[in-house]
């Protein structure tokens, strides 16, 4: 059987020859942003997003995560909150940014729409519109996170580029690493982009978490001359699929909790912030 890795060397490509300079992403701005990603679809972005969100808040950081699943969003839906189309108007320019941001304990929020007709026939640039909304409220934040949605799409792999760090959730399943390999090629090839984190969602144990990060870092690095930041690793929780949102939103103090928090806080004192708690001392330590 095919290795996983040759696999993936498999559909290299040469770099585009139009590659955009990386200057293009310009850094003028006081928040750090992040987005979180990774290509394929439900491997668990958006539940990483909130859950990072309410870690940071919670050590103290004024974090605002933007929903940039424009017309899928999921971040209202898994916090139990109404739906409605303010993002929408937001867009369009009929309500403020104060009228769409929702004010948690921890965080604020801008979701999207779901299925929004008007939206789906626009023709606007998305990207653009949501880094003017970031530069337009930044200084109010520490942190903006955002929530990107599958797939390689020209606004998702914009807004991926324009942030400060990536954060790649991928899963141990052949299709998240190529997916994840694929969105690292296109940010390098068309943006310049050379470093990315990694967070390996559903894993069964510590074995399965250390492949999954040498196959896909090691090809990275080895293809494409990109550096991977590996957070960690969270295992897959038993536990029904509609249950899930509120063990994953509800902090209780599991050892599954600890490992995120710690994999937070990680990130939080590298890029950031310097928390009360102790600090890491390796990145591989936290699996
Ligand atoms: N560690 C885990 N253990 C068990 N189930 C998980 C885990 N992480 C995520 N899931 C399951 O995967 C589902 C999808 O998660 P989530 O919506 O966060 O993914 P996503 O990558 O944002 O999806 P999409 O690409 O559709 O936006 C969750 O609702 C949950 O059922
Ligand atoms: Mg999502």
């Amino acid at each position: 059987m095919q290795k996983t890795s040759e696999w993936l060397m498999s559909f290299r490509t040469q770099p585009l020859t139009q590659s955009r300079p990386a200057q293009f992403i310009q850094r003028q701005h006081s928040a750090i942003k992040v987005s979180i990603t990774g290509g394929k679809g439900g491997v668990g972005k958006t539940s990483v997003a909130l859950r990072m969100a309410r870690e940071l808040g919670a050590l103290g950081q004024k974090v605002l995560l933007i929903d940039c699943d424009t017309n899928l969003s999921n971040t209202a839906i898994k916090l139990g909150l109404p739906l409605d189309d303010s993002f929408f108007k937001l867009l369009s320019a009929e309500k403020s940014f104060e009228d769409c941001v929702i004010k948690r304990e921890h965080f604020d929020l801008l979701p999207a729409c779901n299925g929004n007709v008007e939206l789906f026939e626009s023709r606007l640039a998305l990207d653009e519109i949501i880094i003017d909304i970031i530069r337009a409220h930044e200084d109010s934040y520490d942190w903006i996170l955002l929530d990107c949605p599958a797939g390689l799409d020209r606004v998702s792999l914009t807004l991926n580029a324009w942030c400060d760090h990536r954060v790649i959730v991928v899963t141990p399943d052949k299709s998240s690493i190529t997916d994840s390999y694929s969105l690292v090629k296109v940010l390098q090839n068309r943006f310049g982009i050379k470093e990315n984190h990694l967070l390996v969602n559903m894993i069964q144990n510590d074995r399965q978490f250390q492949k999954v990060v040498m196959t896909l870092s090691e090809t990275i690095e080895n293809y494409l001359g990109c550096r991977t930041h590996v957070l960690g690793g969270l295992h897959k929780v038993d536990i029904a699929a509609e249950q899930f949102d509120t063990f994953f939103l509800s902090g209780d103090g599991s050892e599954w909790h600890k490992k995120f928090l710690k994999c937070v806080q990680q990130f939080a004192e590298k890029w950031g912030v310097g928390t009360q708690r102790a600090a890491l001392t390796t990145e591989q330590e936290v699996h």
